[in-house]
């Protein structure tokens, strides 16, 4: 009889089960170093485990006799062939259900969930992209036939396909910074599609490319849509500007997340910038209303998700709960900051550049640029993380 063949799945496979009750064991076969460095991350509770491919190679029985026996297996691996000859041996051996993730971890690092904010009957749409592989949030929001995007990723053929779906086309890109942590769609959509960057200069001097500065207090809109306010929100960096989208979302970029706020030190001016971030939340933040719903550029982890998996917050909740508010004064605030800091991955350094059009690289050496958890927040759950070296590898 011939062997069962293993099912090949998806990034978005993956992600609409881990979004539910998994019933599978996840079994990562990458090498341990690089399952330490980054792995696979969603809402559901679940079975993950890591036995390197070459475990595989070099012994067969006892690898195999290491995988949770009746269950159903989930393989994850590098680039998709290892994941598959795993896949097969456990065929082989036993194994009834088992399947390998489609094109290795890069299509997971990759990989864009939608989230919609606004209901049915609203006059425009307001959606939440997800990055699970990155822990970051981009937005788009469409009126009429246009769509524009908010500190869109590199996976720029998702949002082009995502605006066509719902009969719009993408004429703006903004972004909230210049980002250090992945490389950003907006350059890759204004070469593809002509689409407008807009950008608060202060990131942006001498970019190599063309952008339209935007001023803070500024306000435009989209075929006639709600209004987009700009509100320069510095700290994360000089540039750090928030959206707020008629009177009722606040795009907030890495100025402030659900359970932090951006870490101010990526430019290497901490204790500068540490109290530049804190008057943008004790003043610009508190000069916008409670009912305002954050919408943040990064999060920690899936425990910051509601229960319609959306990271998002009304500013008074965030205000009585999140630590960036509860500081008694900036130098208790400044004195928080430096107590967190952490190196930042040497590869930013090189993303940054991208940011600014001044450096080009392939998809390859994007994609491993591109992998990998951001370092963004000002907390301590990263302060074990990811060192500079391993980032770069990872
Ligand atoms: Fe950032």
């Amino acid at each position: 009889m011939p062997a069962q063949e293993p099912y090949l799945y998806s990034a978005e496979d993956l992600f609409a089960q881990l979004s539910g009750n998994p019933d599978f064991v996840l079994l990562d076969v990458r090498n341990e170093k690089d399952f330490q460095n980054f792995a696979v991350e969603g809402p559901g509770f679940l079975p993950y485990i890591n036995i390197p491919y070459y475990d595989f190679i070099e012994d067969i029985e006892t690898s195999v006799a290491r995988v949770p026996a009746g269950q159903k297996i989930r393989v994850v691996c590098a680039k998709e062939n290892s994941a598959k000859f795993v896949s097969e041996q456990l065929l082989a051996n036993g194994f009834s259900d088992v399947g390998y993730l489609q094109d290795g971890i890069v299509s997971w690092g990759n990989m864009l969930a939608p989230r919609k904010l606004t209901p049915d009957d609203a006059p425009y749409e307001l959606h939440q992209i997800i990055r699970p592989g990155k822990a970051s949030c981009s937005y788009m929001l469409i009126v009429g036939g246009e769509a524009a995007v908010f500190d869109p990723s590199a996976n720029i053929q998702f949002y082009q396909d995502f605006a066509k779906e719902r009969g719009a086309k993408i004429t703006k890109t903004f972004e909230t910074h210049r980002q250090a942590d992945y490389i950003a769609g907006s350059i890759p959509l204004q070469e593809a599609i002509g689409a407008e960057i807009m950008v608060m200069p202060q990131d942006f001097t001498g970019a190599g490319f063309p952008f339209t500065p935007l001023a803070d207090g500024q306000t435009l809109s989209l075929s006639n849509g709600p209004e987009i306010k700009v509100v320069h929100s510095p700290g994360h960096t000089l540039g750090s500007t928030s959206y707020l989208i008629d009177h009722t979302f606040l795009l907030s970029g890495d100025t402030i997340f659900i359970q932090s706020a951006g870490r101010p030190d990526l430019g290497g001016k901490s204790e500068e910038w540490s109290r530049i971030l804190y008057l943008t939340l004790m003043i610009t933040l508190r000069d916008i209303a409670d009912n305002v719903l954050i919408l943040p550029g990064h999060y920690t982890t899936w425990a910051e998700a509601n229960d319609d998996l959306i990271f998002a917050a009304h500013l008074g909740e965030l205000k009585k709960k999140n630590i960036a508010f509860h500081f008694i004064h900036e130098g208790k605030f400044a004195a928080f900051i430096e107590e967190n800091l952490r190196p930042q991955p040497a590869v930013y350094g090189d993303i940054r550049r991208i940011n600014g059009g001044w450096l080009k690289v392939d998809l390859e050496e994007q994609n491993s640029m591109d992998l990998g958890k951001n370092e963004c927040g000002a907390s301590n759950y990263g302060k074990a993380g990811v060192s500079a070296e391993s980032q770069r590898q990872g």
